[in-house]
């Protein structure tokens, strides 16, 4: 009789044994689904809609009415927001693998609410009915963005009052002040409560930040005197073409001067001279080309998923070239924009935003470019980058990064988004040094 704990003893260790292994641990935990995902009709596109996927704040220390909402735009043209879900700033990421959602210790949604919207309507997951619903300038892109948000602020009670932030990287440096720029003059009193705008590696006035790439690379010592001659050569291509207004051929002249530099520099990615090999956005698309994967986001199994769409990329090429700049300038009157930069990125970094900085029309600029640039310390005591502030407008350079910021530098990013849009520490001082001459100006 001794016999028989023993054998159910094994029996139940089989079972046991059975019964953890036997079910595959799905690929997205409950924990990593998004709060809600799916459709938002847009206008005036009947039958296109904007894919999103929305996290609510998972520690808020407001009411969730009063909770702010950041809405995310990734770049391209063309380029989907999934990307900078799963990738970058949302709270699962596939890191190093596409089979494997790994929780992301920077989230951006920690504090407030986060959706990511497949814009424009043809990229990602998003629908456009037709070719020709697909915008191709930035003032379609703005009034689908908004009708498409309006949408799901009155899908969700409670929603209406919450502080809204636009945030996007690269090619966002165009939706993100054209979204900012059409509520402010067009929809002031609309259903959109706009706190501010926050651009990554933005693309914003492309004339001066087309200049500043053989300059740059030439002091950080990638390239020669010659190649130098060869880049701003290449630059001055492209700025002839923008005079004359031959919007495509300019475009294309800016793609031939990254090649020419990519070339030069022989680097893996001109997004971080850091990395060795290009960023693995590519996980994501494998991610999302699994049936599991699309069928928990609420989207048709029959939908293929691309990193970025051409037929979008083609229908704005001819607005690549084309300046946003005097919407920021509208904008930072108004509202609080933050401007941040992985210092790595060859593309759109440093440089090539603050030259265009300083040549904004905006009544604090003054003030901003005497106004000190401090050193921000993350919590290691180890530098994070350097902020400077005035009024309405805040500069980052964020150190050990590229152009995917969130992606290089998590916990810094969200301490910035964080710090920002509570306007707390480094991020919410002003801290100018009177400039002498003004006050004598003042007192003459
Ligand atoms: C860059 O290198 C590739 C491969 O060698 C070459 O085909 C292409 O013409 C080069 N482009 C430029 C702009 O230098
Ligand atoms: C600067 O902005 C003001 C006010 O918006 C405008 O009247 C003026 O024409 C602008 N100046 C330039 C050089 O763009």
């Amino acid at each position: 009789m001794e016999h028989i704990p023993t054998i159910l003893f094994l029996l139940s260790t089989l079972l046991f044994a059975i019964s953890v292994e036997a079910p595959p641990s799905p690929l997205f935990p409950d924990e990593a689904l998004p709060t809600k995902s799916g459709y938002l009709p847009v206008k005036p596109a009947p039958g296109s809609s904007m894919f999103y996927t929305f996290y609510e704040a998972q520690k808020p220390t407001f009411p969730l009415s009063d909770t702010p909402l950041l809405v995310w735009l990734q770049g391209g043209p063309g380029c989907s927001s999934m990307i900078g879900n799963f990738y970058e700033l949302g709270p699962w990421r596939v890191v190093s693998h596409a089979t494997e959602l790994e929780r992301n210790p920077g989230a951006w949604n920690r504090l407030f609410g986060l959706i990511f919207l497949d814009n424009p309507i043809g990229v990602g997951f998003s629908i456009a009915a037709s070719k020709e619903d697909i915008p191709i300038n930035q003032r379609q892109v703005a009034e689908h963005l908004y009708a498409a948000l309006v949408v799901f602020l009155e899908q969700n009670s409670g929603f209406e009052h919450r502080p809204v932030y636009f945030t996007g990287e690269s090619y966002a440096g165009k939706y993100v002040p054209a979204i900012g720029y059409y509520i402010l003059k067009e929809k002031p009193n609309g259903k959109v409560n706009l706190k501010g705008l926050a651009i990554g590696n933005g693309l914003t006035d492309p004339v001066t930040q087309v200049q500043t790439h053989a300059v740059n690379v030439y002091y950080s010592g990638l390239v020669n005197a010659k190649q130098r001659v060869e880049l701003e050569k290449a630059q001055e291509i492209a700025l002839a073409l923008v005079k004359s207004q031959k919007w495509r051929e300019a475009g294309d002249a800016r793609n031939e001067l990254l090649t020419l530099l990519s070339n030069m520099t022989g680097l893996a990615t001109l997004y971080n001279t850091a990395r060795s090999i290009p960023y693995r956005s590519d996980l994501v698309v494998d991610l999302l080309n699994q049936r599991e994967a699309r069928r928990v986001l609420g989207v048709s199994e029959t939908m293929s998923f691309d990193e970025c769409t051409d037929e979008v990329e083609d229908a704005l090429h001819e607005d690549v070239m084309k300046s946003v700049k005097f919407m920021v300038d509208y904008a930072v009157e108004r509202t609080k924009v933050l401007l941040y930069q992985g210092m790595l990125d060859l593309r759109d970094g440093v440089v090539s935003t603050e030259e265009w900085m300083k040549t904004m029309n905006w009544s604090g600029l003054g003030m901003f470019l005497t106004a000190e640039r401090r050193v921000w310390m993350d919590g290691d005591g180890v530098i994070a980058g350097y902020v400077q502030r005035w009024g309405n407008l805040c500069h980052v350079a964020v150190s050990g990064a590229g152009h995917f910021v969130p992606t290089d530098q998590a916990v810094n990013s969200r301490d910035m988004i964080e710090g920002w849009v509570l306007g707390k520490g480094l991020f919410g001082v002003d801290d100018v040094k009177q400039p002498i001459s003004s006050k004598l100006y003042h007192s003459i």
